[in-house]
């Protein structure tokens, strides 16, 4: 192992670009340590490169240049399935398996690692428990729950092997404002007990404020700063203050045009 992170991350990207072979450049120089059991929220607008930043973690993508380091390690050097059994992955849109019942989703890590079936249904119960969901929901299939169960459900699926680290992609889009505040702070509840080490991207201030440790501000596939949420609020960055803006305004901001 010639790359070593330093002690307090766990996730590190040192110089890292990336962009399909023959593409445009996605992302430009990000460097950026991730500290045991912080939420690092990612923040920025559509297009901004939140998804291939997570995708570098574990290794769904690859870099251009530079390292991503995960324990330590570049995730080029870890086998791909040992990275991603230390991940929990919670993708856009849930990606839950339609043909699996909740508890077969649920269970998936689980069962690839071959725990033995009663210590499985067990940790099915317990996580759907702990996601606030009813474990007689464990039988019905992704198309026979609400949007807010399915996204409880991909959340706890992502829980099951008990990784480290936890990538959530805009978990709690496509819900109401109530559920989705409803499950923001369930999740908040969640992370002070379990305290994983999570990178959670979304484009709503609001839930960035609500649950991160500190805020990465990408924009155009840069890294535009890191801030705690109170060192966001103070901020004088030009883009931030356009953020702070379209929150109190209740819009989404301008591409090109700056707050005084
Ligand atoms: N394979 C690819 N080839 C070319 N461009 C791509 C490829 N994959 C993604 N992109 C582009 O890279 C940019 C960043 O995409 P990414 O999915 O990381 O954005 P995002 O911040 O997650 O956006 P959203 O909030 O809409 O999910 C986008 O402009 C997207 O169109
Ligand atoms: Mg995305």
């Amino acid at each position: 192992m010639p790359e070593t992170a330093s002690d307090s991350s766990l996730i590190e990207f040192r110089g890292v670009a990336y962009g399909p072979s023959g593409g445009p450049v996605l992302l430009h120089d990000l460097n950026l340590a991730v500290r045991p059991g912080e939420t690092l929220v990612l923040l920025g607008r559509s297009g901004s490169g939140k998804t291939t930043t997570l995708k570098l973690v574990n290794r769904l993508l690859e870099p251009t240049s530079g390292q991503v380091l995960v324990f330590g390690r570049s995730t080029l050097a870890w086998d791909p399935i040992r990275l991603r059994r230390a991940i929990g992955y919670v993708i856009q849109e849930v990606g839950l398996f339609s043909h699996f019942t909740v508890a077969q989703n649920v269970g998936l890590v689980p069962r690839l690692e071959s725990w033995p079936p009663a210590r499985i249904q067990e940790r099915v119960d317990e996580l759907l428990r702990l996601v606030g969901l009813e474990p007689a929901l464990a039988s019905r299939y992704p198309r026979e729950l609400s949007g807010g169960q399915r996204q409880r459900v991909g959340v706890a699926r992502a829980l099951a092997g008990d990784p480290p680290i936890l990538l959530m992609d805009e978990p709690f889009g496509a819900l109401d404002p109530m559920t989705r505040a409803e499950l923001q702070r369930e999740f908040r509840g969640l992370q002070q007990r379990l305290a994983k080490t999570v990178v959670f991207v979304t484009h709503d201030l609001r839930e960035a404020l609500f649950l991160a440790t500190r805020i990465g501000l990408l924009e155009g596939g840069r890294l535009a700063g890191v801030y705690t949420p109170a060192e966001f609020l103070r901020s004088s960055h030009p883009l931030v203050r356009r953020y702070l803006a379209a929150f109190h305004a209740g819009g989404w901001p301008a591409a090109d045009e700056d707050t005084p």
